[in-house]
Formats: structure tokens, C-alpha cells, sequence
């Protein structure tokens, strides 16, 4: 039977630190499905499609990985898609108090034997998140190193629209 995992999230824009995530748990499992949130009431910096199109570029490399999205609740496509485990990155003590509740709250609603499996992240991108990279970048400031060239090019190109 295939162990397959997955890591989801926003991914506005996927960076170097979830990259780190993704290239490590996808040796761990025969394969990682990336799958980004849509959440209808919230408008991304990048839409849907690009940030998928961003996670299908800075990880095709792996091949034992795949793109795809979800709509509603986590557990509910946990559960439709048989995954074995649900990725996290715990970036620093602070996410820990969250994490711990969703994860709880998801192991009630998985109706499998799905884990939730956390993964301390390299400490070279701890400080990192989404946000900050898109704010950073806006203002003008240098991200080199915290996400992909390309993602890099698609900010640049997003911004000067
Ligand atoms: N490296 C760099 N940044 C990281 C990171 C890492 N390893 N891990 C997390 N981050 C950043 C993310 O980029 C994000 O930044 P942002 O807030 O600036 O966009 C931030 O840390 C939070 O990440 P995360 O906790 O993964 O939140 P998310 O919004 O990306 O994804 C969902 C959260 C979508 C997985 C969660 O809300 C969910 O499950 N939603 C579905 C609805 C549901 O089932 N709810 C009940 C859950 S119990």
C-alpha cells in the first residue's frame, strides 16, 4: 500500500523554509501531496492558481511530489484521500500552542489512523513566514535565500502590476 503523506497550508508564496519541510518529509513517505487552502473569504497576494503554479516549479525536483488544493475542512480530505500522515513544520516555541491544538482537534476528526507528524524546521528559516517575505520584498528589501528565484520573479512581476 503507498504511504502517502501530505503538508498543507496557504503557501502565499511557498518559501525555502516550507521547501526544507517538504524536502525532507518526502524521503520519509512514497509520496507528499502539497496542498493548498482555499479559503473564499480571504484574497491571497497571489490567487489559487499561481501559487500553485509556484509550489509545481520550486518542487519539481522531488518526484514523489504533488500539488493539489483543498476546499473546507483539513480532516475531510484527509479522510476522502487515505493519507497516513499530516505534515507540520514547528518553526519555534510560539507555534507550538497552536499546533497542538489543531492537531487534537484534527485527530478527533480523522477517521483513520492519520498522525499528525511535526518537523522542527532548519533553523535558517525559523524566522520566516509568508507574510514577511511579501512584506519585505514589497518595501523593497532583500528575501535572497528565503525563497525560490523564481518565486523571487513572480513577486517582482505580481508587485510592478
Ligand atoms: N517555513 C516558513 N514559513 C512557515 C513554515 C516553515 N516551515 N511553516 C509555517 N510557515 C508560515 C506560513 O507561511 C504562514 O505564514 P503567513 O501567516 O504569513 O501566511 C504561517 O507560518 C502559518 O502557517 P500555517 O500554520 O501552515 O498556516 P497556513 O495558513 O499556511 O495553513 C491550514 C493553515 C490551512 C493548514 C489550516 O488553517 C487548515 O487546516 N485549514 C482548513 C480548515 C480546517 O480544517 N480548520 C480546522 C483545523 S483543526
Amino acid at each position: 500500500m503507498e504511504r502517502k503523506a501530505l503538508y498543507a497550508g496557504s503557501f502565499d508564496p511557498l518559501t525555502n523554509g516550507h521547501l526544507n519541510i517538504i524536502e525532507r518529509a518526502a524521503k520519509m513517505y512514497d509520496s507528499l501531496t502539497v496542498a493548498i487552502a482555499i479559503n473564499p473569504h480571504k484574497t491571497g497576494f497571489f490567487t489559487v492558481e499561481e501559487r500553485v503554479q509556484i509550489a509545481k516549479e520550486v518542487t519539481k525536483h522531488i518526484p514523489n511530489v504533488k500539488v493539489d488544493t483543498f476546499e473546507g475542512l483539513l480532516a475531510d480530505y484527509v479522510n476522502e484521500n487515505g493519507f497516513i500522515a499530516y505534515v507540520r513544520g514547528l518553526r519555534a516555541t510560539t507555534d507550538f500552542e497552536n499546533e497542538l491544538q489543531m492537531a487534537q482537534m484534527n485527530a478527533r476528526l480523522f477517521t483513520g489512523e492519520t498522525e499528525t507528524i511535526f518537523l522542527m524546521t532548519d533553523p535558517q528559516y525559523s524566522f520566516i513566514s509568508s507574510s514577511l517575505i511579501k512584506e519585505v520584498a514589497s518595501l523593497g528589501g532583500s528575501v535572497e535565500g528565503l525563497i525560490a528565484p523564481y518565486t523571487s520573479e513572480r513577486i517582482k512581476e505580481k508587485l510592478s502590476k
